[in-house]
């Protein structure tokens, strides 16, 4: 039987029935006598092999050495227990491609015996299951331990991968289950823990984690972090190179490789903006400093929230600040993601709806309405083509991603359709009201690792029920539980794009010549949705029109040349296939390539030059993204 409560209730005069929001979480389900069963379900990581019920870490200590020439991390993990061990269970910890030299247990923390491990036969998605035998009264276990040179959640580069050309380069991307690739530990987001570390590199290169940090540490080669709030492990990460620092305020910084050091700065100076623009929406800034590295291109995603230390790429560097959302993004993950954290995978929406939700908010604050229309629209958009072509059960906030690779959960959907949901509630019961709701939310969870369930029983009780006749409005459980959008769902809408249709339709219908448009106050939003509006099919003069009034082959823009290069390829227009060749094989960012590479293979020629192309530009990808784009050409 359903556990949802149908409601009447009376208003003015009206009956109205509702369906109470609570779902069919197993949350709030009571027993025959009445007792609330526990969420024992909805709780559990299916994407860990950790036994946090009965042995639970609560701090990491790190400690390791960077071997470029193997291509290896080697060192220690040593992991603090929650309590002292019962003795009833062994520890289980989850490995990827680790090889386990020695384990190692202690009572008082210095004396250290070793005991024998198990390390069992690796799944597919999840890696190996390593269990380590405590005794009655273990506070500490040691594990000495190399990562795999291919290691998933691992990338090391050669010196030519990098701008410098002179030193190599390693990055961690530990989201979502890839710090067991690098860190025998319990990967699981429901696991908050504490870490310090030690990491020894060659000398010539500088060390940074997400943890405190010196930013003046001179190049020592041996560099010390300390993380002192509980995060989950999906946020642990590390980079190694000829990195430099910049400061562009007093609590926020930019960290990148020389060369690129004043670009970059200049790029994201209205950091300290957003920081105060979020606080004074959400509450304050609890990680001490916001500092931002800029990685090298072959970066497989855009941006990373790891704590103190967002990591990005540098397609963002448009040199203009039209790109900076993607740092409001990572900012506001500060909030929502880091402080307050999907338990399991399947929860992922909370992480990344609200997080999309608040960058909107700050893009806003910071600069302007219209602009957040813009990029609120746009967000619909590429969320309904990509729910077109999707399977329904992905579609669905709350997803089932039980037997599956959790990094197939990184869809438009928990972004999107997840920020359209709170834009919903933010609309029917009005800013002022959602917005306290939302910092209660984030000073309530603080540092908790939480379900759906636990977000809907506290928006019930300090939302929905506080104003029933409003609640009725937003279908909760739909938007939850069932694909595709509800008919109630927000539709943002965007002057400035009404405006860059009219010109579209003027050139379309030969009305106005294409240098004639008047483009020239444009941002990169209205670009993009000027190449998104343009019918799928032009003619080649039509393409040669706007590439001679528009440079758009030779455009820097990373998005805008996207957006091109499809169009590109969709049209057969060859004049751009030298900057698509160079644009796959000098970016490694699978939200750029992916898509270009998924046009090219339609056709038959198309899907030569895709395979051709891949076999260049693959050493310069991410395992990640090379394995993606593999999947795609053959
Ligand atoms: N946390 C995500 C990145 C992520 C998600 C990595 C799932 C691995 C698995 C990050 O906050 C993010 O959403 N990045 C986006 C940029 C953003 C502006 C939408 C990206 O990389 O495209
Ligand atoms: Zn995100």
């Amino acid at each position: 039987m359903s556990s949802k409560a149908l409601v009447r209730i009376f208003v003015g005069g009206m009956s109205l029935l509702l369906i109470s929001c609570q779902g069919d979480s197993p949350a709030r389900q009571q027993s025959s006598d009445g007792a609330v069963i526990k969420p024992a379900d909805s709780r559990r990581d299916v994407h860990s092999y950790a036994n946090p019920e009965q042995v639970r870490v609560r701090h990491l200590d790190l400690d390791c050495e960077l071997l470029f020439d193997r291509r290896v991390i080697r060192g220690t993990s040593t992991l603090t227990l929650d309590k002292a061990a019962s003795g009833e269970h062994a520890l289980q910890l989850d490995t990827r491609e680790l090889k386990i030299l020695r384990t190692e247990t202690s009572a008082d923390g210095s004396a250290f015996t070793i005991v024998p491990f198990k390390l069992d036969a690796p799944d597919k998605y999840l890696g190996s299951r390593l269990s380590v035998p405590v005794s009655a009264g273990t506070t500490k276990v040691r594990i000495e331990y190399e990562s795999s040179p291919s290691a998933s959640g691992v990338q090391w580069l050669d010196p030519s991968q990098t701008a410098g050309k002179k030193h190599p380069y390693v990055f961690t991307q530990s989201q979502a289950i890839h710090a067991r690739s690098w860190i025998p530990l319990q990967d699981s987001p429901a696991v908050r823990i504490t870490y310090t570390a030690r990491i020894r590199t060659p000398i010539e290169l500088r060390a940074v984690m997400s943890a405190e940090q010196d930013s003046n540490t001179a190049r020592s080669g041996d560099y010390k972090f300390n993380m002192p709030q509980p995060i989950p492990p999906y946020l642990i990460a590390l980079a190694a190179g000829d990195i430099a620092f910049k400061s562009l305020g007093e609590r926020t910084g930019v960290y990148t490789e020389p060369s690129m050091l004043e670009k970059a700065a200049r790029e994201l100076a209205d950091t300290e903006k957003m920081i105060v623009a979020t606080e004074k929406l959400y509450g304050p800034y609890r990680w001490g400093r916001y500092d931002i590295l800029v990685l090298p291109p072959s970066f497989p995603i855009g941006g990373m929230e790891n704590p103190r230390l967002t990591f990005a790429t540098p397609t963002i560097l448009a040199g203009d600040k039209s790109l900076v959302s993607l740092i409001a993004h990572e900012l506001a993950h500060s909030w929502s993601g880091n402080l307050v954290t999907n338990a399991t995978w399947s929860d992922f929406w909370l992480n990344e709806g609200f997080t999309t939700y608040l960058e909107r908010r700050i893009v806003e604050a910071v600069y302007g309405r219209p602009r957040e229309e813009m990029e609120a629209v746009l967000g619909r958009q590429g969320l309904e083509k990509e729910m077109a072509g999707m399977e329904a059960r992905d579609q669905i906030l709350h997803v089932d991603l039980a037997g599956r690779d959790p990094d197939e959960g990184f869809t438009g959907v928990p972004y999107e359709k997840g920020a359209l949901f709170l834009r919903q509630l933010e609309e029917t019961f009005g800013r002022d009201r959602f917005d306290a709701f939302l910092k209660g939310y984030f000073d309530h969870f603080a540092f908790q690792s939480i379900t759906t369930a636990d977000f809907e029983a506290y928006l019930k009780a300090n939302l929905q029920d506080s104003a029933p006749v409003l609640a009725a409005r937003v279908p909760v459980t739909e938007w939850i539980t069932k694909p595709g959008l509800p008919a109630s769902a927000p539709r943002p809408q965007s002057d400035a794009f009404a405006r860059v249709e009219t010109q579209a339709n003027a050139w379309l219908k030969a009305e106005t010549p294409a240098s004639k448009l008047q483009t020239r106050q444009w941002t990169t939003q209205e670009w993009l949705h000027f190449l998104n509006f343009l019918p799928k099919e032009l003619t080649r003069d039509q393409m040669q029109q706007l590439d001679q009034a528009f440079g758009l082959t030779k455009i820097g823009n990373a998005e805008i040349a996207h957006v091109w290069l499809l169009t590109s390829i969709r049209n057969k227009y060859d004049p751009a296939d030298a900057r698509l060749e160079e644009y796959l094989t000098s970016i490694g960012r699978q939200k750029l390539i992916k898509p270009l590479y998924e046009e090219l293979v339609k056709t038959p020629e198309g899907r030569q030059r895709a395979k051709m192309i891949f076999e260049k530009a693959r050493p310069g990808y991410h395992p990640i993204a090379a394995a993606a784009v593999e999947k795609i050409v053959k």
